[in-house]
């Protein structure tokens, strides 16, 4: 039996381990031996790739694409997309998504993993059509969590209804790595006996049980695993994809993959990792295990967000408190999976409501409007009496909340004017701004000092 290998490195393997502050520079070497190691996807894009190249990296995101895509030839590219949310935080109306993806197809990308955080798939419906109409592989997600409302019945349930909404693959997307070996197989095997469609797993290896899930994962049938080259893997990234490779073949399975040039792959990362280990942005912390999260259930991002921001507030010793707290305030909220946006706002309301001193005495804007019904359906029961608190029955959201969204690229396009040189940009600026207003004058101006520089020369 063949098991397709993903690799993660240019995308979620830099974002977990190094607050995707990776740039094009540092991994334009590789990409020619990328291609031709054998992996059936690379990831290389996403909501906090995109944001990254803008804010800190100063680097085009549709640009970068390109520049992969020119080398890339033979391996899809793949990407990460938030159904209705696109790349950010909030819902964009369908023109938005729509153009979204079909910029994003002509520009390069190949597979469309899409997920949402709610695993409402309203919220992904129009993502995937459009997704489809570029002839582009549209894979639908099942982002994993554990609660008592998330049985092994309701994800296969899940896996049919994307199976019916004309998903290419289903991607089962444990976001925390806290689905354990048994789950995995337990999960895999359900799926594969009810939905036709290919299975890919994504886990990540904080807490140590990334490769054992995976083995097991793949003992039950799945299709595709994500992995990082073991330079760039490990803790809060995917499991090493050599030992992966090593550990399935022994086991008697094949890969596609060439082991020499994964030797090369790792060989070039290492001096990468090594500058950001210097730099102090690869803390090796997030390299270890962190078995705690098992206990707690929750992402290692949302634990490190909640001890950032307690700390601010000088108010550490309520850590085990709030700890505490999320589990009611998952519960309150109909337990959503914990993946952004929803992990930040569970997390910020139970800090809340441990330094208030009293269950939501001050609810979040965030928390309103998920119970408005902004974000979608919940999966379990909402608490009713925090809903009556903050909304009439007529303010509730009904149906699909995109639907009340006036469309907004071509008035952005307007209002932007000469700032945007082309529909990307609007788009860029649709996801982030401030930060794609900043980036469009800093390009500005650095285009006038090298004219300028030029003329110069000349002169010379
Ligand atoms: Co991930």
């Amino acid at each position: 039996m063949k098991v397709n290998i993903t690799e993660t490195v240019l995308r979620d393997a830099q974002q977990s381990l190094i607050a995707t502050r990776m740039p094009f520079s540092d991994f334009e070497g590789i990409l020619e031996n990328l291609d031709n190691s054998g992996y059936y996807s690379l990831e290389c894009w996403g909501g906090a790739t995109f944001d990254s190249c803008l804010r800190y990296l100063d680097e085009d995101p549709w640009e970068r694409l390109r520049k992969i895509k020119e080398v890339c030839k033979k391996t899809p590219l793949q990407m990460l997309i938030r159904g209705q949310n696109i790349l950010g935080y909030k819902h964009y109306p369908d023109d938005v998504v729509r153009l979204f993806c079909r910029k994003a197809a002509e520009n390069g990308m190949d597979i469309f993993r899409i997920f949402d955080a709610l695993n409402d798939f309203r919220n992904i419906e129009v993502c995937i059509d459009e997704v489809k109409k570029c002839n582009k592989h549209a894979q639908g997600c099942i982002c994993y969590t554990t609660s008592p409302v998330h049985t092994i019945e309701k994800y296969v349930e899940m896996g049919k209804q994307l199976e019916s909404m004309g998903v290419d693959s289903i991607a089962i997307k444990d976001m925390a790595g806290i689905c354990g070996p048994q789950e995995a197989y337990d999960l895999v095997k359900a799926l594969k006996s009810e939905v036709k469609v290919p299975i890919q797993f994504h886990t990540h290896a904080t807490t140590g049980l990334g490769p054992i899930t995976l083995v097991k994962a793949v003992e039950a049938g799945v299709d595709t695993i994500d992995c990082a080259i073991s330079t760039m893997g490990g803790g809060t990234s995917q499991p090493a994809t050599e030992s992966m490779n090593y550990a399935l073949k022994q086991l008697g399975y094949e890969t596609d993959l060439d082991e020499d040039r994964l030797k090369k792959t790792a060989d070039f990362f290492k001096p990468v990792r090594q500058k950001f280990l210097d730099e102090g942005r690869l803390n090796p912390t997030v390299l270890g295990v962190r078995a705690d999260i098992l206990k707690y259930q929750v992402p290692g991002g949302m634990l490190s967000n909640m001890i950032a921001n307690l700390t601010d507030m000088h108010a550490m010793d309520k850590f085990d408190e709030a700890l505490a707290e999320i589990p009611a305030v998952r519960k309150d909220m109909g337990y959503p999976p914990l993946v952004t946006p929803l992990s930040q706002m569970v997390g910020n309301q139970a800090v809340q409501n441990v330094l208030l001193g009293e269950r939501y005495k001050n609810i979040s804007k965030e928390i309103k409007a998920f119970l408005r019904g902004e974000y979608g359906k919940a999966p379990g029961e909402v608490n009713q009496e925090l809903i009556d608190r903050c909304w009439k029955p007529e303010e509730l959201v009904q149906g699909r909340y995109a639907d009340t969204l006036e469309p907004a690229f071509e008035k952005t396009k307007a209002e932007l004017g000469d700032k945007a040189r082309s529909d990307e940009d609007v788009l860029s600026y649709i996801a982030f701004p401030q930060v794609a207003e900043k980036f469009f004058e800093a390009r500005e101006e650095k285009e006038s000092n090298t004219v300028n520089y030029t003329i110069e020369k000349k002169e010379d």
